[in-house]
């Protein structure tokens, strides 16, 4: 063997800088627990951060410590007290140990041997989150890369279940279609194209005021499709939206897929979690009538992505979804065999990720993600009030999750000034780094978007938001910028 494979794989070298490495991390999350200088977002234009990767390249070989240390100071940091962004979650330390520990072993889990471990603690993990919904012993399911893809594969299985041809094995002459809110995820909508659904294979059912699907529609729509020769296999609900994290009327929808013995799935992704909260779990009331449901534990169960939970009422249901022989992995695909994962999920070869989710179980049991969750979503509430006592400030509507939608619109600009005038808000803030806030359009009128992920943000930190935003609106007019 060649010195520097024996460099590469030497464990000393892999002990110092692994100790290292954690003590750097540890400073870090010290950091971005205290009031500290350090941006929320150290921003780049795409150009600018490629060229200085280029340059890095360029100069050859180097020391990785100091790479993992650029790369820690360049990136967005989740974090932060003033990451309010995205919905993505700041993982619990112990999650990425997990996340380290499943990195160097490297087990798989689409067959039992090469994950024996990964496989039986991910189906822990399933069945934990399967009796938090309330699920009785044949539920079951199976973790999955990222929300999209949970997505695709439980309508995948809605169409093994529900549509009147064998379209897995014969392919389809019918059209197919799902109905979904129009406020739904896009994944959902690529879900019904990528099977081959096409524009008439995703019928958008149109919001209400507070942006929850219009269920009494659902029944027009329904006629309106068959009258069209068209054959609706399921009905999604969101629970919650992305833009606005509303709740569909996850009963209203259950009911009537019910009635129409129509395949009935839930996008949980971000607002199931609220399952583990007594004081939220209302909220998703009509979710264990479902048939399928998708959680993202790295959104609210504080575990790094990819970690996704596609869960079915019916565990049966998930071994129908594919039915293909790969006689080096299994020799019979009809065998239930839950050790086995391969033969439910699109994964081949997959990530440990039960592992990860499970440390966070094992070190502080469910506990933890009731209290995330609740915590999270008072704080939502506790924003939106800051928001409406403010002059000048509009909130989209009351928030229901940690996902709060506001605008800034002090002297009652008209519609196009009011867009302008955020865009140019959220673009400086972007720019300047302090925070990191996004932005969404609903009933298409423009809103800054907030989503409070992290445990340490409090009050403070949403006022110094809102102080900040007022100072950059000063700053509006006298700029030629046209956003
Ligand atoms: C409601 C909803 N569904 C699905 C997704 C996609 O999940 P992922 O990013 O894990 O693919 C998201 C992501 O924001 C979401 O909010």
């Amino acid at each position: 063997m060649s010195d520097l494979l024996h460099k590469a794989f030497d464990p000393e070298n892999f002990r110092q800088s692994g100790h290292q490495l954690i003590d750097m991390l540890a400073d870090y999350l010290r950091e971005t627990q205290s009031d500290t200088n350090l941006k929320a977002i150290p921003w780049k234009t795409p150009d600018e951060q490629l060229k200085a990767w280029k340059e890095d390249e360029a100069q050859g070989k180097g020391d990785v410590m100091a790479l993992f240390k650029r790369v820690m100071e360049d990136s967005i940091h989740i974090h932060h007290k003033k990451y309010m962004g995205h919905q993505v979650v700041p993982p619990a330390p112990v999650t990425a140990l997990a996340s380290l520990l499943s990195s160097l072993l490297n087990n798989g889990s689409a067959v039992y041997e090469m994950g024996a471990v990964a496989n039986a603690i991910e189906r822990v993990v399933v069945q934990r989150i399967c009796r938090e919904i309330d699920w009785q012993d044949e539920a079951g399911g199976f973790l999955t890369s990222g929300g999209t893809l949970a997505n695709l594969t439980a309508l995948l299985a809605a169409r093994r279940a529900k549509s009147s041809e064998d379209v897995w094995l014969k392919g389809s002459g019918k059209k197919l279609a799902l109905m979904v809110s129009e406020e739904a995820h896009y994944c959902v909508d690529r879900a019904a194209r990528v099977m081959g659904w096409g524009d008439e294979g995703i019928i958008k059912i149109p919001a209400d005021k507070r942006l929850r699907m219009h269920t009494e529609s659902l029944e027009d729509y329904l006629q309106q499709a068959k009258a069209q020769g068209i054959e609706v296999v399921a009905v999604v609900g969101s629970a919650c939206t992305t833009s606005s994290g509303t709740y569909d009327d996850l009963e209203a929808i259950a009911n009537f897929c019910q009635q129409h013995k129509l395949w009935f799935h839930v996008d949980g992704a971000h607002g199931g979690t609220a399952v583990f909260s007594p004081k939220y779990r209302h909220l998703v009331k009509g979710m264990e009538q479902a048939d399928s449901v998708v959680i993202d534990l790295h959104k609210m169960m504080l575990t790094p992505a990819l970690t996704t939970a596609l869960l079915f009422k019916n565990e049966a249901d998930s071994y129908r979804t594919f039915a293909q022989q790969a006689q080096y992995l299994w020799s019979d695909q009809e065998e239930h065999e839950w050790y086995n994962m391969g033969k439910r999920t699109m994964e081949c070869t997959k990530l440990m990720m039960g592992v990860k989710a499970y440390a966070l179980l094992k070190s502080y049991g469910t506990e933890i993600i009731s209290e995330y969750v609740t915590r999270q979503y008072d704080l939502g509430k506790t924003f939106a009030s800051m928001i409406e006592k403010r002059q000048g400030w509009e909130l989209a509507m009351p928030p229901a999750t940690n996902i709060v939608c506001f605008r800034y619109r002090p002297e009652k600009q008209d519609e196009t000034e009011a867009e302008q005038l955020n865009a140019y808000i959220r673009q400086q803030l972007l720019e300047e780094g302090e925070f990191y806030i996004v932005q969404t359009r609903l009933k298409n009128k423009l809103y800054l978007r907030t989503t409070l992920m992290n445990p340490f943000t409090t009050e403070k930190e949403l006022n110094a938001l809102l102080e900040r935003i007022e100072e950059v609106a000063a700053t509006w007019k006298s700029t030629t910028l046209n956003y």
